[in-house]
């Protein structure tokens, strides 16, 4: 059965928790799909992931909607989630409708992730109004790397708790239907998240969220550089396929693959013939 919003909302008043998984391409996405996950998030973590960018900043409109699409064609139950890239919705208002509309019409997603607290109150309104579901990214929000100074735990001083308190509170008031929470201290994570009726999808916040979302290749132990504390590997698929494709490249260098049961037969009088072809 196809997940909505309603699954969003009907989880958090039941309390049951909400499992989302990144994902940027049709095979993945159909993987993750036939196992009954919730959610699927297309972030721009794309840029690291699949496009080998140092951060998601040079993440594009085409890039989203492109890898959008191939998750919605592989993901049929699933509620897809996908971001909106670096300078689609900061430059104003209108910005922020025109491109989720993109998102929705060209890339087939269910909603729109953006990041940002109380500076987006209107954004998140507008693109809400426009009957476009928005989820809300606050915490660490690798958008603003610059601006914060680095990748780092948010909300750790009475100041910076106040800010986000204030940030899911402008969310949740605009009208999202879910907010992600980034790199957010456990307990703080967990008093936000009964401040508000919309759920929480923690990534590196602890279990006092009411989903929890992480970066597929990240969890399956598929390599790169990335191991940040929050993140468990749930399989070391890296491994598993560094040794398939070894294993893999000896067998042609001794040319052990392929072998009889992977061709296929003609019948030996028609190679007869072709040798008496000029
Ligand atoms: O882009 C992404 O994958 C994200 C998650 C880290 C929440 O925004």
């Amino acid at each position: 059965m196809k997940n909505t919003v309603n699954t969003l909302k009907e989880a958090k008043e039941q309390g049951r928790k909400i499992s989302m998984i990144t994902a940027y391409d049709y095979t993945a996405a159909k993987l993750f799909d036939e196992i009954g996950i919730e959610c699927i998030l297309v972030g721009d973590s794309l840029g690291n992931v699949v496009l080998g960018y140092e951060d998601t900043l040079s993440v594009t409109m085409e890039d989203m909607i492109h890898h959008s699409a191939a998750v919605a064609r592989g993901a049929k139950n699933a509620f897809i989630v996908t971001d909106m890239p670096f300078m689609s919705y900061q430059t104003s208002v209108y910005d922020a409708v025109y491109n989720a509309g993109r998102i929705i019409k060209e890339g087939r997603a269910d909603a729109v992730k953006l990041e940002g607290g109380v500076g987006f109150k209107d954004h998140i309104s507008a693109i809400v109004k426009a009957s476009i579901p928005v989820v809300g990214h606050i915490g660490l929000t690798p958008q603003s790397v610059n601006a914060l100074g680095g990748m780092k735990v948010q909300g750790r001083n009475i100041e910076d708790a106040k800010r986000l308190l204030a940030d899911i509170k402008a969310v949740e008031e605009s009208g999202a239907c879910a907010v992600v929470l980034e790199c957010v201290p456990a307990k703080l994570a967990e008093f936000l998240t009964s401040k508000v009726s919309i759920p929480t999808i923690g990534i590196g916040a602890g279990a006092g969220c009411d989903g929890q979302v992480l970066v597929y290749t990240d969890m399956l132990g598929m390599g790169g550089d990335f191991n940040p504390k929050f993140v468990k590997k749930f399989a070391m698929c890296g491994d598993i396929m560094r040794q398939a494709v070894t294993a893999y490249m000896e067998e042609v260098r001794s040319s052990v693959f392929p072998a009889e049961e992977h061709t296929y037969k003609i019948d030996e009088s028609v190679i007869e013939q072709l040798k008496g072809t000029n």
